[in-house]
């Protein structure tokens, strides 16, 4: 069987603010830097997402596409699109919402909607320089 991996990229934006509620205001000042700041910042997230499987012989597709963007548009970019992370959603209400965090809530909601047989890895960039890929 032909083994591929497809590429879909979205993007959003959405604000956060890096910080350890265990710590001190000074700890995580020191830890977190400016991404400590009380009154939260943007940042414009790129994910890219890749599925690797087999080629199906009879559509010649992977997946079709237009499943994929809807599924990455309904599950991702509805729900974190133009958010404050820590105070509008779920998933980092407690958990600090870094690059990393954020990588594998992505990867667990996409992991959930997908057929096993996919392969799925995602990487997401917080800034041009900046990205993480998970799972490694
Ligand atoms: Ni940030």
């Amino acid at each position: 069987m032909t083994r591929i991996s497809v590429f879909r990229k979205a993007t959003f934006n959405a604000a956060h603010r890096l910080f350890n509620p265990k710590w001190s205001i000074e700890k995580n000042d020191e830890i977190f830097g400016y991404c400590a700041r009380p009154n939260f910042h943007g940042h414009n997230y790129t994910l890219i997402v890749k599925l690797t499987g087999e080629i199906d012989p009879e559509t010649g597709y992977l997946i079709d596409l237009k499943i994929l963007k809807s599924l990455i548009y309904n599950e991702i970019e509805e729900r974190f699109d133009h958010k404050n992370l820590n105070l509008d959603t779920e998933e980092f209400k407690h958990l600090n919402p870094t690059v990393e965090n954020i990588a594998v809530v992505i990867y667990d909601i996409l992991r959930a909607k997908l057929d096993a047989k996919y392969d799925l890895q995602i990487k997401l960039y917080e800034t041009e320089r900046n990205f993480v890929e998970y799972p490694v």
